[in-house]
């Protein structure tokens, strides 16, 4: 997380003559019930959120974007699942035993995501900031979705969340998916690969399995909740590119295409 620069966020005009884009203000709103109390009107900053599946590239597209934010001004934070300092530890033991229930675990995730939201997010975009998201609610729906958990409840749960100023859904197929991520860990995780859904005693079939479970859950969470699809089995610069310009887009106001 870095320091603000301004009380806004945004370098004062003059200072990079150029790139400096000042973001205009747009409304707010919530999905559902949101957060009580919460007055929309004085979130000035942006809600950016990347999501995608293990190993599709959001650490090192939100690493890039940081950067360009905060040369051309911007002050930036950047939040994601499991990061609380509430319950993410707790998490971690619940996975690790697998000794909760689905609905439990799910409820666990939302605590978690409650808990950023309300001491991190707001108050980052109360104070004028570019929050960067990796990963946000349709993770977390998509992976209860796939367990077979009522999509109505989800959405009433996740009613808390506020609506972002965009949505990228950095998309790669199954395939790469496990050469990226075994080049990188050298193993495919046990819930990322969805082992505990019974699909297959083999890592690697349940990870592709899963995976095209969970991209046909993302689809029909598409419909409702609008991301933009980026093709990321291109090379990281053009996929950063095309997320500056559609980034560029939200900050003036401009619809993204
Ligand atoms: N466009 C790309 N083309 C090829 N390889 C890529 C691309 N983007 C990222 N990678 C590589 O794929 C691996 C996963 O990338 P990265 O860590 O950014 O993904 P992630 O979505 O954050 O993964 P995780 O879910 O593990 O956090 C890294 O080794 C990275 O260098
Ligand atoms: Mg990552």
């Amino acid at each position: 997380m870095s320091a603000a620069k301004t009380k806004t966020g945004v370098a004062a005009r003059g200072s990079r003559s150029t790139n400096v884009i000042v973001p205009l203000k747009s409304k707010r709103r919530f999905y559902g019930h949101g957060i009580p109390g919460v007055d929309t009107s004085k979130l000035a900053g942006k809600l950016i959120v990347v999501e995608g599946a293990d190993g599709s590239g959001r650490s090192t597209q939100i690493q890039m974007l940081v950067d360009w934010l905060e040369s051309a001004g911007h002050s930036t934070v950047q939040v994601g699942l499991k990061r609380s300092t509430l319950v993410s530890e707790e998490l971690d033991h619940a996975q690790d035993g697998n000794i909760l229930s689905h609905t439990t675990l799910s409820l666990f995730y939302a605590t978690d995501f409650a808990d950023q939201l309300e001491n991190i997010i707001l108050p980052a975009l109360r104070a004028g900031q570019m929050v960067l998201s990796d990963r946000y609610i349709y993770t977390l729906m998509a992976r209860d979705i796939v367990r077979g958990m009522d999509e109505k409840w989800l959405k009433n749960l996740y009613g808390m969340a506020l609506v972002p100023d965009a949505v990228f859904y950095l998309n790669v197929a199954p395939e790469e998916l496990v050469q990226r991520t075994f080049a990188k860990y050298s193993t495919l995780d046990y819930w990322e690969s969805g082992m505990d859904l019974g699909l297959s005693r083999d890592l690697f079939d349940s990870f592709l399995k899963y995976q095209a479970l969970m991209l046909r859950a993302f689809k029909s969470l598409q419909s409702t909740y609008g991301f933009h699809i980026i093709d990321a089995h291109r090379p990281v610069e053009l996929i950063n590119a095309d997320l500056r310009k559609k980034i560029e887009a939200v900050l003036t106001g401009h619809r993204v295409d």
